[in-house]
């Protein structure tokens, strides 16, 4: 249904069977929270199917038309997410193997072959014996297929289905030995049959394997995905279908998958109230986060899980203070999220999540503060359905693109205990987010237009093709931002041979001569070029040299040999202007950079500057304000308590 948010939570019946009373129960108190959808049976095979072929789907039925009779819709899950043991003992291949080639007994859960033909046969039977009952079910508007899908498998068949890809991506072994340069410690293959993928026992140090690697297995974990979702089209061909995503997963290009579903979702556990992140830091961090989920598919999304209160599997699981489930769920809404649920409606008995908070808690009340501020969520987000729907406006992107995350991360280069990339990323984003900018992300398929600002940190794999976008966007008049260690390699991991940034040099004015990598903690002073703008600050990780040829330094580095050179610089480019930070620049260096860049550029969401704590963001029509402060705080006349959100619509206060 459109012209609604939806409400809901992972409900999972199947551990109640025995219990019709609690499941009787279930029904009133949803409606109490004022849910609208239950994502159903994600972990159900074992009861839908305790026995090959003996399904038992009568319980479900019972229970999708009871909440059908309550008004609440269903997004039916497959459950391929979690296999049955006699699945597991009898067919040994569905079982994964891990990089050591061992392989792993029955337990936990998504842990299958994806590869394997009698997994891929026993999942299509259930998702089938499902979508011929339920498909049509006028309480199903959506499927969840599987459950957080991810991990990799080195069975032989999945060896043989990475060669099978190889072959059909690169043709022939030649074209492999020259993309990966095996040349190299003679690794030159001269059949198919030697290729396997890493191991700690085996390949280790060939980066253009490991990289086609993880895409093969971002490849065949999408096509896995898009298997079940044609078993249950094949039955019922207006299915609508999602997955939920995670937080920084790094194992499938995200993009790759949106492409083939209806709906992004994910999976929000941010640890609100670490002692070593302020709340808006936290805030931050999970916004970005959205919005990466609303750049998988340009659309808005679902926050399929979160929790009301506390997880069990953080390193220390703190409850959601008073008004934190209200600000979260309002914070997914601002960001584009048109669903917002929990995992899960009601906590389990025993197990692993025995102790992982849900809607309804062991003691099965009503009249606690969790519920009711679930239930509180539940009645506003249906004042605010108006909102559903709504786009958010294009203003800057940031270019986040999985094969060029895998390259950079792969390599051995100038700072191998860690190049912090989320981290640098999340400098740039930060700031954006603090001036109420909206921020997408990019891969480097994106089109670029539409768009004001681009920023490119550490865009290590620049494909030729991207490079030339980035160039057309600023000579149309684009600004763009560039970071250190961009442009060196292309979509194989072969280095660019002459001068880099490989295809941005003339844009940005100037070429790469050096990069050093610098210890934790150790820093060089930087200060401003005459007549620039910018303050004295430090940078750190890596400090890379510049010749400039034609672009103006804004910022000098003042130590060590490189002394006088150029940490950050600007060129102006056809219609555009281009940005160099030739270094990772302490915090505060971001903000007021941005500042002036968007000045004229694009409309902030909340027109005067911010308080600390205070974010703006727009969506459509609609403004909303959130005070991600642990007290009170104002912006103008509008003032909020500690976690307190404000809506405006069409500059109208609506909440
Ligand atoms: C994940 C899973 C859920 C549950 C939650 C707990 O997101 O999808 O099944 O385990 O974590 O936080
Ligand atoms: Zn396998």
């Amino acid at each position: 249904m459109n012209g609604m948010l939806w409400y809901g939570a992972d409900y999972n019946p199947d551990q109640w069977l025995d219990r019709p009373d609690i499941l009787a129960r279930d029904i009133e108190l949803m409606k109490k929270a004022h849910i609208s959808v239950v994502s159903l049976g994600i972990f159900a095979w074992s009861a839908l199917e305790p026995a090959e072929g003996d399904y038992r789907l009568d319980w479900m039925q019972e229970v999708i038309d009871r909440l059908w009779a309550a008004g609440i819709r269903v997004d039916l899950a497959t459950p391929s997410g979690a296999r049955p043991a006699w699945l597991a003992q009898k067919y040994p291949e569905v079982r994964r193997v891990n990089p050591d080639r061992v392989r792993q007994l029955f337990g936990d859960r998504q842990n299958h072959c994806y590869t394997s033909p009698v997994y891929r046969e026993k999942v299509r039977a259930i998702d089938q014996a499902l979508a011929r009952r339920f498909g049509r079910h006028p309480a199903v508007v959506m499927w969840h297929i599987s459950n957080e899908f991810g991990g990799e498998c080195h069975c032989e068949l999945c060896q043989q289905a990475f060669r099978d890809w190889l072959r059909e991506k690169y043709g022939s072994l030649d074209a492999i030995n020259r993309a990966w340069n095996t040349a190299f410690w003679s690794h030159t293959y001269t059949d198919f049959s030697q290729i396997e993928s890493p191991a700690p026992q085996g390949e280790s140090a060939m980066n253009g394997l490991i990289l086609d690697w993880k895409r093969f297995v971002s490849h065949q974990t999408t096509d896995f995905m898009k298997w079940e979702r044609d078993c249950v089209r094949e039955i019922v061909p207006e299915a609508k279908v999602c997955v939920n995503m995670m937080y920084r997963f790094d194992m499938i290009d995200y993009f790759e998958m949106g492409r083939e579903i209806d709906l992004a979702s994910w999976d929000s556990y941010p640890t609100w109230h670490k002692p070593t992140q302020t709340f808006e830091e936290t805030a931050i961090d999970t916004a970005m986060m959205h919005d990466l989920i609303y750049s998988v598919k340009g659309q808005p999304f679902w926050q399929m899980e979160c929790t009301p209160s506390m997880t069990n599997w953080q390193g220390v699981s703190k409850v959601k203070k008073p008004g934190v489930n209200l600000f979260s769920g309002l914070q997914a809404v601002a960001h584009g999220a048109d669903g917002v649920l929990y995992f899960q409606w009601r906590q389990s008995r025993g197990a692993f999540e025995k102790f992982h908070g849900a809607v309804v808690a062991h003691d099965g009340r009503e009249d606690n503060r969790v519920f009711a501020e679930a239930a509180r969520l539940g009645a506003l987000l249906e004042q605010l359905a108006p909102v559903a729907g709504e786009r958010k406006e294009k203003q800057a992107a940031i270019v986040f693109d999985w094969s060029a995350k895998w390259a950079l991360e792969g390599s051995q280069g100038p700072r191998n205990k860690g190049l912090g990339y989320w981290e640098e990323i999340t400098r740039h984003y930060a700031a954006l987010s603090r001036l109420g900018v909206n921020v997408d992300f990019v891969n480097e398929d994106a089109e670029l237009s539409g768009y004001r600002l681009v920023v490119a940190p550490m865009l290590y794999m620049l494909r030729e093709d991207f490079a030339a976008k980035l160039r057309a966007f600023t000579q149309n008049g684009g600004t763009l931002v560039v970071t250190y260690w961009s442009g060196v390699a292309d979509d194989t991991d072969l280095c660019y041979l002459g001068d880099t940034p490989h295809g941005l040099c003339d844009v940005l004015g100037l070429r790469r001569l050096e990069i050093d990598g610098m210890y934790d903690g150790e820093t060089r002073r930087c200060i401003p070029a005459e007549g620039s703008p910018l303050a004295a600050c430090t940078c750190g990780t890596l400090c890379e040299v510049e010749a400039l040829e034609g672009a103006r330094p804004l910022l000098l580095y003042d130590e060590d040999f490189f002394k006088g050179h150029a940490a950050a610089a600007v060129n102006d480019f056809g219609a555009g202007r281009a940005y160099t930070l030739a270094s990772r620049f302490e915090e505060g260096f971001y903000l007021p950079f941005y500042r002036g860049i968007c000045e004229g550029l694009v409309t902030r969401a909340w027109p005067d500057e911010l308080p600390a704590g205070m974010l703006a963001v727009r969506r459509g029509r609609f403004i909303f304000l959130q005070n991600a402060a642990d007290t009170p705080n104002r912006a103008g006349d509008v003032e909020l308590p500690a976690y307190g959100t404000a809506v405006f619509e069409d500059g109208k206060r609506i909440l």
